[in-house]
């Protein structure tokens, strides 16, 4: 499977650190030393669709392709603004494909299974040529008066067009249940329900998803180095999900990583679940730094507990 485009949009309103110590009791040096983001964009006039759609059109834009040029349409996202239809199945309308489309929900870990499900209908023939958009608002599950969570995350989408050819890409998925991570919904009143309504925001235990993070990624990354049959040195770039520096760099130093292999945004984007990986993605090929025959490896984890890497080269000049 290849990559032949990307693209990714984010909100316009930039939410930095100071601005949310005005709003409640936390500081810039807290969230700063704690978890590396010193700002992050969030949905205020705009609609999370809008951001799809535009990640979409990007996507396509830098493929010179059409909208009639895809047929498969594969949208990851935890909440969409809409129940129904899908926002796959809007964005089919928005760009013009008639296609299949459907939406999938595994948490932050998205965009790899995204890829994972689209290397399949790739190799049996069902699809040519798929668009893949992961697209987040965090800030609208979130419980605006936790600190504990509510400074951690932001809202984007990011996109990505793929076809079949190229090397071989590897993967590596697991999920192993744990409840330190999760969101209720929320129900609209109905005169039958007897169950009292639940508590709807994100929950989550910090310290228990800081080490599961770094155990799953750090193992999926070696399973799927090992089914390469190569070593962590020989992947070029590790795009890892965008959760918190100090996981990053604790992946990094038990691979025994440079510096310069495992680039990040997190400081300007916060955790954006499925979207962390495609819009790092999408900003680090429009500032041209991947070369042709690249190896680049994904890797995330979320509620579940998913996770996953993924072994991809990059084929783009
Ligand atoms: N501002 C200031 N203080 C805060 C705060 C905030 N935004 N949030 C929590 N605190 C306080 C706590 O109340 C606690 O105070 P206490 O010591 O008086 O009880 C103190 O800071 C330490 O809290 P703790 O939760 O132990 O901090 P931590 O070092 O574990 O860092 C996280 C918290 C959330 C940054 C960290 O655990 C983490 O990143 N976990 C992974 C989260 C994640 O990636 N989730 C998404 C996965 S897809």
């Amino acid at each position: 499977m290849k990559i032949i485009a990307t693209g990714s949009s984010v909100p316009q309103l930039e939410l930095t650190n100071d601005m949310l110590s005005q709003m409640m009791d936390t500081s810039d040096e807290w969230i700063r030393t704690r978890t590396g983001i010193q700002s992050r964009r969030i949905l205020s006039t705009e609609s999370l669709t809008d951001l799809a759609i535009a990640a979409a059109k990007k996507c396509l834009d830098q493929s010179s392709l059409q909208g009639s040029d895809i047929d498969y349409i594969l949208c990851h996202n935890i909440v969409s603004d809409i129940v129904t239809p899908s926002m796959a199945s809007i964005i089919n309308k928005e760009i013009g494909s008639c296609c299949p489309t459907v939406d999938l929900n595994s948490a932050c870990t998205g965009f790899i299974y995204a890829l994972d499900i689209a290397d399949s209908l790739l190799k049996t023939g069902k699809a040519r040529r798929i668009l893949i958009v992961c697209a987040e608002e965090m800030s609208h599950f979130i419980d605006w008066d936790k600190r504990e969570t509510c400074v951690l995350f932001g809202d984007a989408a990011g996109a990505v067009i793929v076809e079949d050819g190229g090397d071989e890409t590897y993967f590596h998925l697991s999920t192993k249940y744990t409840d330190a991570l999760n969101c209720n919904s929320k129900y609209a009143s109905s005169p039958f329900r007897k169950r009292e309504m639940p508590y709807h925001y994100l929950e989550m235990r910090g310290r228990d998803v800081f080490k599961l993070a770094i155990l799953n990624s750090s193992n999926d990354i070696k399973k799927v180095l090992e089914k390469a049959n190569i070593k962590p040195n020989d992947v070029d770039y590790y795009l890892l999900h965008q959760a918190n520096i100090r996981i990053l760099e604790a992946i990094r130093k038990e691979l025994d990583l440079p510096e310069k292999s495992v680039p990040h945004n997190i400081e300007k984007r916060g955790n954006t679940s499925s979207a962390s990986i495609p819009v790092l993605l999408d900003e680090l090929n429009r500032s041209h730094t991947f070369k042709k025959g690249d190896l680049l490896a994904f890797s995330a984890f979320g509620a579940g507990f998913t996770s996953g890497a993924c072994l991809i080269r990059w084929q783009l000049d």
